[in-house]
Protein backbone atom coordinates (compact mmCIF):
# COMPACT_ATOMS: atom_id res chain seq x y z
CA UNK A 1 0.00 0.00 0.00
CA UNK A 2 1.61 3.02 -1.14
CA UNK A 3 0.42 6.78 0.00
CA UNK A 4 2.16 9.77 -1.78
CA UNK A 5 1.61 13.24 -0.06
CA UNK A 6 2.24 15.71 -2.87
CA UNK A 7 3.20 19.37 -2.69
CA UNK A 8 3.39 20.10 1.00
CA UNK A 9 5.84 22.40 2.87
CA UNK A 10 7.02 19.57 5.14
CA UNK A 11 7.81 20.57 9.08
CA UNK A 12 9.77 19.09 11.50
CA UNK A 13 11.53 20.83 14.56
CA UNK A 14 14.44 21.55 12.50
CA UNK A 15 13.06 21.72 8.71
CA UNK A 16 10.78 23.75 6.47
CA UNK A 17 10.64 22.70 3.33
CA UNK A 18 8.47 22.25 0.19
CA UNK A 19 8.50 18.25 -0.90
CA UNK A 20 6.85 14.89 -1.38
CA UNK A 21 6.71 11.77 1.21
CA UNK A 22 6.23 8.50 -0.53
CA UNK A 23 4.69 6.55 2.37
CA UNK A 24 4.57 2.73 2.07
CA UNK A 25 2.68 0.70 4.22
CA UNK A 26 3.25 1.85 7.87
CA UNK A 27 6.45 4.01 7.50
CA UNK A 28 7.97 7.00 5.41
CA UNK A 29 10.26 5.44 2.54
CA UNK A 30 11.07 8.33 0.19
CA UNK A 31 11.25 12.29 0.84
CA UNK A 32 12.23 14.32 -1.81
CA UNK A 33 11.06 16.86 -4.55
CA UNK A 34 8.31 16.64 -7.31
CA UNK A 35 8.32 12.70 -6.30
CA UNK A 36 6.46 11.28 -9.33
CA UNK A 37 5.70 7.22 -8.47
CA UNK A 38 2.55 5.36 -8.69
CA UNK A 39 0.41 5.46 -5.16
CA UNK A 40 -2.53 3.82 -3.90
CA UNK A 41 -3.86 7.01 -2.42
CA UNK A 42 -2.45 10.99 -3.33
CA UNK A 43 -2.83 13.53 -0.98
CA UNK A 44 -2.69 17.32 -2.18
CA UNK A 45 -0.97 18.90 0.41
CA UNK A 46 -0.62 22.49 -1.48
CA UNK A 47 -0.47 25.31 0.84
CA UNK A 48 -0.51 23.05 3.53
CA UNK A 49 2.14 22.25 6.31
CA UNK A 50 2.98 18.61 7.08
CA UNK A 51 3.64 17.79 9.87
CA UNK A 52 4.60 14.84 12.51
CA UNK A 53 1.57 13.67 14.40
CA UNK A 54 1.12 14.96 17.86
CA UNK A 55 2.54 13.37 20.57
CA UNK A 56 0.22 14.05 23.95
CA UNK A 57 2.30 12.43 26.90
CA UNK A 58 0.14 13.56 29.65
CA UNK A 59 -3.89 12.26 29.07
CA UNK A 60 -6.25 10.03 31.81
CA UNK A 61 -8.69 8.00 29.90
CA UNK A 62 -11.21 6.56 31.87
CA UNK A 63 -9.24 7.58 34.93
CA UNK A 64 -10.49 6.56 38.10
CA UNK A 65 -10.67 9.47 40.26
CA UNK A 66 -12.74 11.51 42.68
CA UNK A 67 -15.40 9.08 43.01
CA UNK A 68 -15.86 9.22 39.32
CA UNK A 69 -14.04 8.01 36.17
CA UNK A 70 -12.59 10.72 33.42
CA UNK A 71 -15.42 10.47 30.84
CA UNK A 72 -13.54 9.61 27.92
CA UNK A 73 -12.84 6.22 27.37
CA UNK A 74 -9.43 5.16 25.38
CA UNK A 75 -11.68 4.95 22.24
CA UNK A 76 -13.58 8.19 22.75
CA UNK A 77 -10.93 9.92 23.94
CA UNK A 78 -8.11 8.78 21.06
CA UNK A 79 -10.49 9.34 18.44
CA UNK A 80 -11.10 12.93 19.21
CA UNK A 81 -7.15 13.11 19.88
CA UNK A 82 -7.39 12.50 16.16
CA UNK A 83 -9.50 14.62 15.23
CA UNK A 84 -6.76 17.85 16.80
CA UNK A 85 -3.88 15.84 14.95
CA UNK A 86 -2.64 13.71 18.29
CA UNK A 87 -1.14 10.68 16.68
CA UNK A 88 0.24 9.53 19.79
CA UNK A 89 -0.53 9.37 23.71
CA UNK A 90 0.87 8.21 27.04
CA UNK A 91 -1.36 7.85 29.44
CA UNK A 92 -1.29 6.69 33.16
CA UNK A 93 -1.49 2.87 34.58
CA UNK A 94 -2.13 3.28 38.31
CA UNK A 95 -0.58 0.97 40.81
CA UNK A 96 -3.22 0.79 43.30
CA UNK A 97 -1.83 -0.16 47.58
CA UNK A 98 -0.95 -3.67 47.36
CA UNK A 99 -0.81 -4.19 43.75
CA UNK A 100 2.51 -5.12 42.29
CA UNK A 101 3.47 -3.14 39.08
CA UNK A 102 3.27 -5.85 36.35
CA UNK A 103 -0.81 -6.37 37.73
CA UNK A 104 -0.94 -2.27 37.12
CA UNK A 105 0.10 -2.83 33.82
CA UNK A 106 -1.79 -5.79 32.87
CA UNK A 107 -5.25 -3.77 34.27
CA UNK A 108 -5.10 -0.99 32.20
CA UNK A 109 -3.83 -3.20 28.92
CA UNK A 110 -7.19 -4.92 29.98
CA UNK A 111 -9.03 -1.41 30.21
CA UNK A 112 -7.16 0.19 27.10
CA UNK A 113 -7.88 -3.58 24.87
CA UNK A 114 -9.51 -3.43 21.48
CA UNK A 115 -10.45 0.54 21.96
CA UNK A 116 -7.44 3.32 20.62
CA UNK A 117 -7.93 5.01 17.64
CA UNK A 118 -3.91 6.47 17.46
CA UNK A 119 -0.66 4.14 19.26
CA UNK A 120 -0.27 4.61 22.81
CA UNK A 121 1.81 3.71 25.61
CA UNK A 122 2.02 3.77 29.71
CA UNK A 123 3.32 5.39 32.73
CA UNK A 124 2.81 3.84 35.81
CA UNK A 125 1.18 5.82 38.64
CA UNK A 126 3.38 4.59 41.68
CA UNK A 127 1.25 4.22 44.83
CA UNK A 128 4.01 3.20 46.97
CA UNK A 129 7.55 1.31 46.85
CA UNK A 130 8.74 -1.32 49.12
CA UNK A 131 11.74 -2.28 49.11
CA UNK A 132 11.00 -5.47 47.64
CA UNK A 133 9.41 -4.27 44.76
CA UNK A 134 12.29 -1.93 43.25
CA UNK A 135 14.20 -4.64 41.24
CA UNK A 136 10.32 -4.55 39.78
CA UNK A 137 10.13 -1.33 38.61
CA UNK A 138 13.08 -1.87 36.99
CA UNK A 139 12.44 -4.56 35.03
CA UNK A 140 9.17 -2.70 33.75
CA UNK A 141 11.55 -0.37 32.43
CA UNK A 142 13.61 -3.37 31.04
CA UNK A 143 11.14 -5.79 29.91
CA UNK A 144 7.62 -4.19 29.45
CA UNK A 145 8.66 -1.01 27.69
CA UNK A 146 7.01 1.08 30.69
CA UNK A 147 9.68 3.63 30.89
CA UNK A 148 8.65 6.08 33.09
CA UNK A 149 6.88 6.53 36.52
CA UNK A 150 4.32 9.05 37.66
CA UNK A 151 4.50 9.98 41.55
CA UNK A 152 2.67 12.13 43.52
CA UNK A 153 3.35 14.97 46.07
CA UNK A 154 -0.48 15.85 46.38
CA UNK A 155 -3.99 14.01 47.22
CA UNK A 156 -3.04 12.70 50.91
CA UNK A 157 -5.10 9.60 51.31
CA UNK A 158 -5.36 8.83 47.56
CA UNK A 159 -1.72 9.13 45.31
CA UNK A 160 0.65 11.05 47.64
CA UNK A 161 3.84 9.36 48.67
CA UNK A 162 6.40 10.56 51.24
CA UNK A 163 9.97 11.54 50.06
CA UNK A 164 11.60 8.75 50.79
CA UNK A 165 9.64 6.57 48.14
CA UNK A 166 9.93 9.52 45.84
CA UNK A 167 13.74 9.01 46.41
CA UNK A 168 13.94 5.24 45.79
CA UNK A 169 11.41 5.18 42.69
CA UNK A 170 14.19 7.79 41.27
CA UNK A 171 17.09 5.96 42.39
CA UNK A 172 15.62 3.12 40.91
CA UNK A 173 14.95 4.49 37.40
CA UNK A 174 17.83 6.78 36.99
CA UNK A 175 19.97 3.42 37.49
CA UNK A 176 17.86 1.68 35.01
CA UNK A 177 17.39 4.53 32.19
CA UNK A 178 13.71 5.21 33.53
CA UNK A 179 12.01 8.91 34.29
CA UNK A 180 10.09 10.28 37.03
CA UNK A 181 7.49 12.42 36.47
CA UNK A 182 6.33 14.36 39.33
CA UNK A 183 3.01 15.89 40.58
CA UNK A 184 4.76 18.65 42.20
CA UNK A 185 2.99 20.36 44.86
CA UNK A 186 2.91 20.09 48.93
CA UNK A 187 -0.34 18.45 49.22
CA UNK A 188 0.38 18.06 53.16
CA UNK A 189 0.11 22.37 53.53
CA UNK A 190 -3.06 22.20 50.83
CA UNK A 191 -4.78 20.12 52.81
CA UNK A 192 -4.58 21.86 56.04
CA UNK A 193 -5.64 24.81 53.64
CA UNK A 194 -8.53 22.58 52.25
CA UNK A 195 -9.66 21.94 56.03
CA UNK A 196 -9.31 25.76 56.54
CA UNK A 197 -11.14 27.01 54.19
CA UNK A 198 -13.98 24.37 54.42
CA UNK A 199 -14.04 25.47 58.73
CA UNK A 200 -14.83 28.99 57.65
CA UNK A 201 -17.59 27.90 55.37
CA UNK A 202 -16.03 28.46 52.11
CA UNK A 203 -17.36 26.27 49.54
CA UNK A 204 -17.65 27.75 45.97
CA UNK A 205 -15.53 26.30 43.55
CA UNK A 206 -12.98 29.26 43.42
CA UNK A 207 -11.94 27.69 47.04
CA UNK A 208 -10.43 25.17 45.00
CA UNK A 209 -7.13 27.85 43.49
CA UNK A 210 -7.47 29.63 46.62
CA UNK A 211 -6.44 26.92 48.70
CA UNK A 212 -3.88 25.81 46.08
CA UNK A 213 -1.30 28.62 46.10
CA UNK A 214 1.63 28.84 43.79
CA UNK A 215 4.14 28.56 46.96
CA UNK A 216 2.94 24.80 46.80
CA UNK A 217 3.84 24.21 43.33
CA UNK A 218 6.95 25.73 43.71
CA UNK A 219 7.89 24.09 46.76
CA UNK A 220 7.54 20.70 45.35
CA UNK A 221 9.02 21.26 42.04
CA UNK A 222 11.84 22.51 44.12
CA UNK A 223 11.70 19.43 46.54
CA UNK A 224 11.45 17.44 43.31
CA UNK A 225 14.49 18.75 41.49
CA UNK A 226 16.58 18.10 44.86
CA UNK A 227 15.50 14.64 45.76
CA UNK A 228 16.20 13.99 41.83
CA UNK A 229 19.78 15.47 42.25
CA UNK A 230 20.35 13.30 45.36
CA UNK A 231 19.12 10.01 43.59
CA UNK A 232 21.27 11.38 40.53
CA UNK A 233 18.38 10.98 38.28
CA UNK A 234 16.59 12.92 36.40
CA UNK A 235 13.03 14.39 36.59
CA UNK A 236 10.24 15.80 34.78
CA UNK A 237 7.31 18.13 36.43
CA UNK A 238 4.20 17.49 35.35
CA UNK A 239 1.37 20.21 34.26
CA UNK A 240 3.55 23.29 35.59
CA UNK A 241 0.92 26.13 36.24
CA UNK A 242 2.88 28.99 37.15
CA UNK A 243 6.15 31.41 37.26
CA UNK A 244 7.38 30.18 40.67
CA UNK A 245 7.82 26.77 40.07
CA UNK A 246 9.10 27.73 36.49
CA UNK A 247 12.13 29.84 37.84
CA UNK A 248 12.79 26.45 40.07
CA UNK A 249 13.28 24.81 37.15
CA UNK A 250 15.18 27.42 35.47
CA UNK A 251 17.90 27.28 38.31
CA UNK A 252 18.07 23.46 37.99
CA UNK A 253 18.91 23.98 34.55
CA UNK A 254 21.11 26.55 34.93
CA UNK A 255 23.05 24.60 36.94
CA UNK A 256 22.88 21.83 34.33
CA UNK A 257 20.99 19.31 36.31
CA UNK A 258 18.68 16.99 34.05
CA UNK A 259 15.42 18.75 35.40
CA UNK A 260 12.10 18.96 32.37
CA UNK A 261 9.23 20.15 32.79
CA UNK A 262 5.93 20.40 30.66
CA UNK A 263 2.88 22.91 30.73
CA UNK A 264 -0.56 22.47 29.43
CA UNK A 265 -2.66 24.48 27.17
CA UNK A 266 -5.32 25.75 30.17
CA UNK A 267 -2.48 27.58 31.99
CA UNK A 268 -1.32 29.56 28.78
CA UNK A 269 -5.04 30.43 27.64
CA UNK A 270 -7.11 30.90 30.89
CA UNK A 271 -6.89 32.12 34.56
CA UNK A 272 -8.21 32.55 37.70
CA UNK A 273 -10.96 34.67 36.83
CA UNK A 274 -12.61 32.02 35.20
CA UNK A 275 -13.51 30.84 39.03
CA UNK A 276 -15.43 34.10 39.76
CA UNK A 277 -18.03 32.70 37.32
CA UNK A 278 -21.57 33.27 38.66
CA UNK A 279 -23.04 30.19 40.06
CA UNK A 280 -21.17 27.03 39.85
CA UNK A 281 -19.28 27.50 36.26
CA UNK A 282 -15.95 27.34 38.22
CA UNK A 283 -16.11 23.96 38.58
CA UNK A 284 -15.37 23.73 34.96
CA UNK A 285 -11.97 24.22 35.90
CA UNK A 286 -11.82 22.61 38.82
CA UNK A 287 -8.19 20.99 37.53
CA UNK A 288 -4.89 20.95 39.51
CA UNK A 289 -2.46 22.53 39.71
CA UNK A 290 -5.41 25.81 39.22
CA UNK A 291 -5.60 28.29 36.75
CA UNK A 292 -3.30 31.08 37.94
CA UNK A 293 -3.24 34.68 37.73
CA UNK A 294 -3.31 35.85 34.14
CA UNK A 295 0.41 37.53 34.15
CA UNK A 296 1.91 33.59 34.51
CA UNK A 297 1.19 32.90 31.31
CA UNK A 298 3.44 35.04 29.70
CA UNK A 299 5.96 33.90 32.10
CA UNK A 300 5.02 30.11 30.46
CA UNK A 301 5.57 31.66 27.00
CA UNK A 302 8.88 32.59 27.80
CA UNK A 303 9.56 29.97 29.21
CA UNK A 304 8.34 27.64 26.22
CA UNK A 305 10.22 29.90 24.10
CA UNK A 306 13.81 30.23 26.22
CA UNK A 307 13.36 25.65 26.39
CA UNK A 308 13.41 25.93 30.39
CA UNK A 309 9.75 24.14 29.20
CA UNK A 310 10.35 21.50 27.06
CA UNK A 311 7.20 20.16 25.91
CA UNK A 312 2.91 21.05 26.05
CA UNK A 313 0.88 18.11 27.31
CA UNK A 314 -2.85 18.41 28.03
CA UNK A 315 -3.24 16.31 31.21
CA UNK A 316 -6.87 15.45 29.40
CA UNK A 317 -8.95 14.67 32.18
CA UNK A 318 -12.27 15.30 31.12
CA UNK A 319 -15.64 15.08 33.99
CA UNK A 320 -19.38 15.95 32.75
CA UNK A 321 -20.23 19.28 34.23
CA UNK A 322 -23.71 17.46 34.79
CA UNK A 323 -23.44 14.92 37.45
CA UNK A 324 -19.76 14.42 37.71
CA UNK A 325 -18.26 18.44 38.75
CA UNK A 326 -21.72 18.31 40.24
CA UNK A 327 -20.21 15.95 43.20
CA UNK A 328 -18.80 18.90 44.25
CA UNK A 329 -21.97 21.44 44.41
CA UNK A 330 -21.74 22.25 48.28
CA UNK A 331 -18.03 21.63 49.08
CA UNK A 332 -15.24 22.42 46.31
CA UNK A 333 -13.22 19.74 47.93
CA UNK A 334 -15.59 17.04 46.02
CA UNK A 335 -15.23 18.46 42.63
CA UNK A 336 -13.43 15.78 40.92
CA UNK A 337 -9.88 17.34 39.35
CA UNK A 338 -9.88 17.61 35.71
CA UNK A 339 -10.57 19.26 32.49
CA UNK A 340 -10.85 18.19 28.97
CA UNK A 341 -8.14 19.36 26.18
CA UNK A 342 -6.66 16.79 23.75
CA UNK A 343 -8.51 17.46 20.64
CA UNK A 344 -7.41 21.29 21.10
CA UNK A 345 -3.81 21.38 21.90
CA UNK A 346 -2.15 21.92 18.30
CA UNK A 347 -4.94 24.57 17.11
CA UNK A 348 -4.36 26.24 20.32
CA UNK A 349 -0.92 25.85 20.56
CA UNK A 350 -0.20 26.93 16.81
CA UNK A 351 -2.88 29.98 17.24
CA UNK A 352 -1.19 31.27 20.81
CA UNK A 353 1.95 30.49 20.04
CA UNK A 354 2.60 30.44 16.13
CA UNK A 355 0.34 32.86 15.00
CA UNK A 356 0.76 35.00 18.16
CA UNK A 357 4.12 35.58 17.68
CA UNK A 358 5.49 34.18 20.28
CA UNK A 359 7.21 30.73 18.84
CA UNK A 360 8.77 29.70 15.33
CA UNK A 361 6.80 26.99 13.39
CA UNK A 362 10.01 24.78 14.25
CA UNK A 363 9.64 25.29 17.68
CA UNK A 364 5.35 24.28 17.27
CA UNK A 365 6.25 20.90 16.18
CA UNK A 366 8.73 19.88 19.02
CA UNK A 367 6.57 21.29 21.40
CA UNK A 368 3.70 19.13 20.56
CA UNK A 369 5.42 16.25 19.04
CA UNK A 370 9.44 16.15 18.96
CA UNK A 371 10.31 16.61 22.71
CA UNK A 372 7.59 14.77 24.47
CA UNK A 373 8.49 11.88 21.45
CA UNK A 374 12.46 11.90 22.45
CA UNK A 375 11.75 12.60 26.60
CA UNK A 376 9.42 9.57 26.79
CA UNK A 377 11.67 6.93 24.29
CA UNK A 378 9.55 6.92 21.22
CA UNK A 379 11.80 9.36 18.66
CA UNK A 380 12.49 9.02 15.73
CA UNK A 381 9.79 6.19 15.23
CA UNK A 382 7.08 9.08 16.55
CA UNK A 383 8.01 12.51 16.66
CA UNK A 384 9.54 13.42 13.13
CA UNK A 385 8.85 12.78 9.51
CA UNK A 386 11.81 11.06 8.14
CA UNK A 387 12.76 8.28 6.00
CA UNK A 388 12.25 4.84 8.28
CA UNK A 389 9.95 6.83 10.87
CA UNK A 390 6.19 5.76 11.40
CA UNK A 391 4.10 7.64 8.88
CA UNK A 392 2.00 9.60 11.39
CA UNK A 393 1.51 12.72 9.54
CA UNK A 394 -0.81 15.49 9.82
CA UNK A 395 -1.71 17.44 6.96
CA UNK A 396 -2.29 20.74 9.14
CA UNK A 397 -4.04 24.15 7.44
CA UNK A 398 -2.21 27.14 8.83
CA UNK A 399 -5.10 29.65 7.39
CA UNK A 400 -8.48 27.69 8.78
CA UNK A 401 -10.10 29.09 11.36
CA UNK A 402 -12.52 27.25 13.48
CA UNK A 403 -14.28 27.92 17.18
CA UNK A 404 -13.63 25.79 19.58
CA UNK A 405 -17.11 24.62 20.47
CA UNK A 406 -18.41 21.40 22.83
CA UNK A 407 -21.35 21.59 19.95
CA UNK A 408 -18.93 20.15 17.88
CA UNK A 409 -15.82 18.69 19.38
CA UNK A 410 -15.54 15.09 19.90
CA UNK A 411 -14.57 14.53 23.20
CA UNK A 412 -17.16 12.92 25.78
CA UNK A 413 -18.08 15.80 27.94
CA UNK A 414 -20.33 18.26 27.93
CA UNK A 415 -18.39 21.70 27.91
CA UNK A 416 -15.19 22.62 26.16
CA UNK A 417 -12.91 24.78 28.78
CA UNK A 418 -12.20 26.82 25.16
CA UNK A 419 -15.71 27.52 24.33
CA UNK A 420 -16.33 29.96 22.05
CA UNK A 421 -12.15 30.65 21.56
CA UNK A 422 -11.68 31.53 17.62
CA UNK A 423 -8.14 29.47 16.48
CA UNK A 424 -6.28 29.62 13.17
CA UNK A 425 -4.29 26.32 12.13
CA UNK A 426 -6.62 22.99 11.71
CA UNK A 427 -5.66 19.49 11.77
CA UNK A 428 -7.58 18.65 7.98
CA UNK A 429 -6.00 15.40 7.57
CA UNK A 430 -4.75 13.06 9.88
CA UNK A 431 -2.44 9.64 8.93
CA UNK A 432 -1.80 6.93 11.88
CA UNK A 433 1.21 4.78 10.49
CA UNK A 434 0.41 5.30 6.94
CA UNK A 435 -3.44 5.17 7.54
CA UNK A 436 -5.83 8.17 6.14
CA UNK A 437 -7.89 8.22 9.92
CA UNK A 438 -8.91 11.24 9.93
CA UNK A 439 -10.13 13.61 6.39
CA UNK A 440 -12.94 15.95 5.09
CA UNK A 441 -14.22 16.60 9.08
CA UNK A 442 -14.92 12.31 9.49
CA UNK A 443 -12.80 9.35 11.64
CA UNK A 444 -12.44 6.47 9.15
CA UNK A 445 -10.78 4.32 11.36
CA UNK A 446 -11.50 1.50 13.38
CA UNK A 447 -10.88 1.02 17.11
CA UNK A 448 -8.42 -0.67 18.43
CA UNK A 449 -6.15 -0.30 15.62
CA UNK A 450 -4.18 2.06 17.49
CA UNK A 451 -1.32 -0.24 19.02
CA UNK A 452 0.81 -0.05 22.45
CA UNK A 453 4.26 1.09 22.19
CA UNK A 454 6.78 -0.44 24.50
CA UNK A 455 9.49 2.64 24.69
CA UNK A 456 12.75 2.89 25.34
CA UNK A 457 14.59 4.23 28.06
CA UNK A 458 15.14 7.68 28.56
CA UNK A 459 19.28 7.75 28.29
CA UNK A 460 19.91 10.81 29.46
CA UNK A 461 23.79 10.34 30.99
O1 LIG B 1 -6.65 17.90 37.72
C1 LIG B 1 -5.93 17.03 37.26
N1 LIG B 1 -4.74 17.37 36.85
N2 LIG B 1 -6.37 15.77 37.18
C2 LIG B 1 -5.65 14.66 36.75
C3 LIG B 1 -4.73 14.10 37.77
C4 LIG B 1 -3.41 14.80 37.78
O2 LIG B 1 -3.00 15.27 38.83
O3 LIG B 1 -2.75 14.87 36.75
ZN1 LIG C 1 -0.91 15.49 38.44
ZN1 LIG D 1 -2.55 14.38 34.97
Amino acid sequence: MKTLIKNGRIVTAVDNYLGDILIEDETVALIGKKLDMTADTVIDAADKLVIPGGVDPHTHMEFPFGGTMASDDFRTGTIAAAYGGTTTIVDFAIQYRGESLTQAIDNWHRKAEGKPAIDYGFHLIVSELPDERVPELKRVIRDDGVTSFKLFMAYPGAFLVDDGTIFKAMSAAGEAGGLVCMHAENGIVIQELIKRALAEGHTAPKYHALTRPTKAEAEGTARAIAIAEMAEAPVYIVHLSCHDALVKVQEARDMALPAYAETCPQYLFLDYTRYEQEGFEGAKYVLTPPLRDKWHQDELWKGLRMDDLQVVSTDHCPFCFKEQKELGKDDFSKIPNGGPGVENRLSLIYNGGVVGGRINLNRFVQLVSTAPAKLFGLFPKKGTIAVGSDADIVIFNPQAETTISAATHHMNIDYNAYEGMRVQGVAETVLSRGKVIIAKGKYLGTPGEGRFLKRSTFGWK
